[in-house]
């Protein structure tokens, strides 16, 4: 039975005072609040097993190691694949960056990733631009939906093609599956960065068949500093080294190098153990609620909100408008900067992201706006605190 209130009071932030008002934390999309379990596990992680995992061979860094790996098998299941395709970075950034140099790509080949990414989608595909690989954009329609047609015709000699599986400004869903179909039919790689999709709903990896997959901890109930890169058991052997160093070889000959396995592969140097410990605690807690209950929940709290936003009159809504959306409303306030909204959300105590959310392209070329104001919701929040956000919004509004 999904009870929000009691679920909150797993949440100790969530019971703070803002600026003398009651916190409305509206902004995980950039990050999301930690329950008691994933606070205290980090605790528990120091006090009583903290040593380097892999390495040594006493009492601690067996404990150590067993967490570590206890960690990723429980990040394998919740996405449906198998340890040894779980690679541990600091977040989805590193792991795409990660796919970025880990590819052999040649000149000549191409990338196709879309207008929808986030910087840490587009940034990697424009340096290797520069290195003589054409790269490509999806574009979308007036309801922020992808257009197909670049996928069903991808250009010559694609080796890469990448999306989100979520907008985090327009919160678009992606028919992640249908575009993956496409891609290996050509025989190119997919990457799909699950940074915003995977706090929300189910993902199943091997159904969407991807061959990277790169999403964050910090974005759902984890801690910071500790992501996941996927890489799929049949691309192995084709990737080349990335950071290279201590417990990612096998042998060391000073001529000779044998590297090892992955995930280690692409794990060099100390690990941010208690970050993986803590993300492990996290899906924990996920698994706990249901991520299914997760998808119902949100499912009404976004109707309400996407409803209740049509009653103000110089509002204009820039998300929720595609096939499928997540909870993620992108707005502007005529005659306001996106910043002063979130200034005066503040000062009611209420937490939004302001400006280009790091997909600047998609809000200056898609949407003609300097930036939005982005309220994003996760499963801890309530239908009273929608309410609330709106009578603050319509109080601004009449001020304009
Ligand atoms: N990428 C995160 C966001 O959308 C930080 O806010």
């Amino acid at each position: 039975m999904f009870d929000v209130e009691e679920i909150r009071k797993d949440f100790p932030i969530l019971g703070k005072e803002i600026n003398g008002k009651k916190l409305i934390y509206f902004d995980n999309a950039a990050t999301t609040q930690k329950p008691r379990e994933v606070i205290e596990g980090i605790k528990f992680f120091y006090e009583n097993i903290n040593a380097n995992p892999i390495r040594s061979l006493h009492y601690l860094a067996e404990k150590a190691t067993e967490a570590y790996n206890e960690a990723r098998k429980k990040v394998a299941e919740f996405i449906n694949a198998s340890p040894e395709e779980i690679v541990f970075v600091r977040n989805a950034t590193e792991g795409i960056n990660l796919v970025s140099f880990a590819v052999p790509f040649k000149k000549g080949d191409s990338i196709v990733t879309s207008y929808l990414e986030h910087h840490s989608n587009i940034l990697p595909w424009l340096r290797l631009k520069e290195e003589g690989i054409n790269v490509e954009f999806a574009d979308v329609d007036e309801n922020y939906d992808l257009k197909m047609e670049i996928y069903e015709n991808l250009p010559e000699n694609t080796k890469l093609v990448t999306v989100t599986h979520e907008s985090n400004v327009s919160g678009t869903i992606n028919d992640v599956e249908k575009i993956s179909n496409l891609v290996h039919k050509k025989g190119a790689l997919f990457l799909v960065d699950l940074a915003q999709s995977i706090p929300h709903m189910k993902i199943d990896i091997k159904k969407i068949g991807a061959d990277f997959a790169a999403f964050s901890g910090h974005k759902m109930l984890g801690p910071f500093g500790i992501g996941v890169l996927y890489i799929n058991k049949r691309i192995h052997n084709i990737l080349n080294p990335f950071l290279e160093g201590g417990e990612m070889i096998k042998d060391v000959k000073l001529n000779r190098i044998e590297y090892a396995d992955l995930p280690y592969f692409y794990e060099a140097g100390t690990q941010n153990i208690e970050g993986a410990f803590g993300l492990g605690i996290a899906i924990d807690y996920l698994n706990k609620i249901g991520m299914n209950e997760i998808e119902n929940y949100e499912e009404k709290l976004k109707k309400h909100m996407f409803e209740r936003i049509k009653e103000l009159k110089k509002v204009k809504v820039f998300s929720g408008k595609s096939k499928k959306y997540g909870a993620i409303l992108s707005f502007n306030i005529e005659g306001l900067h996106p910043h002063d909204v979130a200034y005066l959300l503040d000062k009611e105590g209420i937490a939004i992201r302001s400006g280009f959310h790091c997909a600047q392209p998609f809000i200056e070329d898609k949407l003609k706006q300097n930036g939005t104001a982005r309220a994003s919701l996760y499963f801890y929040n309530t239908i009273e605190e929608i309410d609330k956000f709106i009578e603050v919004l319509k109080e601004i509004e009449r001020k304009v």
